[in-house]
């Protein structure tokens, strides 16, 4: 069992003006996993406001997984990778190249996902772009490494 925090980047869901509907399928593909979601929210695609709930989050501590959806890509105000780069000790690239490469051979359009992983505190941010139908691409690749990644970066891990 993990706890995940959810972090929806979103303009227009900030706003109402959209549906959370890629923050739902994190949910729903972590709670299938075991994990207990402890936090879910929606900020715009500003880079203080990302920066400042990932930190605010990691910080506090009890959180084993932050998981960014959307603010990736290569529009004017996509900044989510900018902001989460500010904030990581350690970044994880190999999360992000399992899955831009899995994505790659769905959709070349998967080369455009800026994504950033890494740690800060004892949290693992993780940077999903902002479609449901990526988010259900790109978060089973690397579900298989999560708990032996948690136990590392708590220093947990015997073996
Ligand atoms: N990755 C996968 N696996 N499947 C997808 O459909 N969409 C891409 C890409 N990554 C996609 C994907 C597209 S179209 C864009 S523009 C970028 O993610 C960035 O998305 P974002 O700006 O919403 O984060």
């Amino acid at each position: 069992m993990f706890t995940v925090g959810i972090l929806t980047v979103s303009d227009r869901c900030s706003r109402g003006e959209r549906e959370d509907k890629s923050g739902e399928v994190i949910r729903k593909v972590l709670s299938q996993f075991g994990a207990r979601i402890v936090e879910h929210a929606i900020v715009p695609d500003e880079k203080e406001s990302i920066a400042g709930r990932l930190t605010e989050w990691a910080d506090k501590g009890g959180i084993d997984i932050i998981i960014t959806t959307g603010g990736t890509g290569l529009a004017p105000r996509d900044v989510t990778p900018e902001a989460t780069l500010d904030v990581i000790d350690k970044a994880i690239p190999g999360f992000s190249e399992a899955m831009r490469a899995k994505g790659i051979k769905k959709t070349p359009h998967a080369m455009l996902s800026r994504e950033v992983c890494g740690t800060r505190n004892q949290s693992i941010i993780i940077n999903l772009p902002g479609s449901p139908k990526a988010v259900g691409e790109c978060l089973p690749v690397i579900l298989p490494a999560l708990p032996h990644a948690i136990e590392v970066v708590k220093g947990e891990a015997t073996e």
